[in-house]
């Protein structure tokens, strides 16, 4: 196998109020590839994003990027760790009263610290990037808009295109759909996976809904009390994998 794009080796992580949401989480992610994290609430799977992304430290185990290890990084060196990885998120987490580009523009400010970007003055090439990063996701008119006068849709997608800002080697989606109608959700997950498989772009998608997992990810990785408990392709998703991944009987989206 190649050199995993990003791994985890025996992850515990427990919150400071003594809470365990991960307990011993092995896995590796493939450069390219699209994984869907299954899992029912609680089970750990936001925790395991924030430790891909550098967010939280686990308090045992470790977290590769290509041939380097994050989860002991600190200062400058995890601050470009997370500037490289780009995360989505179910509320969007834009700034409300900025425009539309400001919002996108926001994504290249981890990777480029010159003075001239931290006065907010963004050199021309990189108002052209952000510009060019609305238009593949639709949304090159609306680029002058608030941000808090957009659809939910429109938001999320607008987040794609900060991320996209940030180069990022990952793109971590912690569900980017669940607060979205179904035709606003086909339109974000067909957008990602258009990024996956035209940029190469390795995605990580947290989803609450079985039938989105199994029709885009490539991969399903069940998440269960902090342990991984399936980890195959959609087709061997069966009943029984279900039922060691969900306690009740799974959700499902009726219009995907
Ligand atoms: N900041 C925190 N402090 C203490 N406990 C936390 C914190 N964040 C999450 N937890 C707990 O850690 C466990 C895993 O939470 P996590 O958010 O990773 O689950 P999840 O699979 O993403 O759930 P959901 O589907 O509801 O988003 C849960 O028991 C949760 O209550
Ligand atoms: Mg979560």
């Amino acid at each position: 196998m190649p050199t995993p794009a990003a791994r985890t080796d025996a992850l515990h992580l427990r919150y400071p109020d003594g809470t365990r949401a991960l307990a011993g989480v092995t896995t590796a992610f493939a450069p390219g590839e699209f994984v869907a994290v299954l899992g029912p609430s609680g089970a750990g799977k936001s925790t395991l994003l924030r430790c891909l992304s550098g967010a939280l430290s686990p308090s045992e185990g470790e977290v590769w990027f290509g041939d380097e290890r994050i989860d002991t990084l600190r200062g400058e060196a995890r601050r470009q760790h997370r500037a490289r990885v780009a995360m989505i998120f179910q509320q969007f987490h834009l700034v409300p009263r900025l425009s539309v580009l400001a919002n996108v523009l926001a994504g290249s400010l981890g990777r480029d610290r010159s003075p001239r970007t931290w006065l907010r003055q963004f050199p021309k090439e990189a108002q052209a990037e952000a510009r060019g990063h609305l238009a593949r996701v639709g949304l090159a008119d609306l680029e002058e808009r608030r941000a808090d006068q957009l659809s939910g849709g429109q938001k999320q997608r607008v987040a794609i295109a900060r991320a996209l800002c940030q180069h990022p080697s990952m793109l971590l989606a912690d569900e980017p759909i669940a607060a979205l109608d179904p035709r606003s959700a086909s339109q974000v997950m067909d957008l990602v996976a258009a990024l996956n498989r035209d940029d190469g772009l390795t995605v990580i998608a947290n989803l609450h809904h079985v039938d989105v997992a199994t029709k885009y990810a490539s991969r399903i990785l069940g998440i269960r009390d902090g342990l991984v408990v399936f980890d195959g392709p959609p087709s061997n998703l069966n009943e029984a994998a279900l039922e060691a991944i969900y306690p009740t009987p799974p959700p499902l989206l009726e219009t995907a």
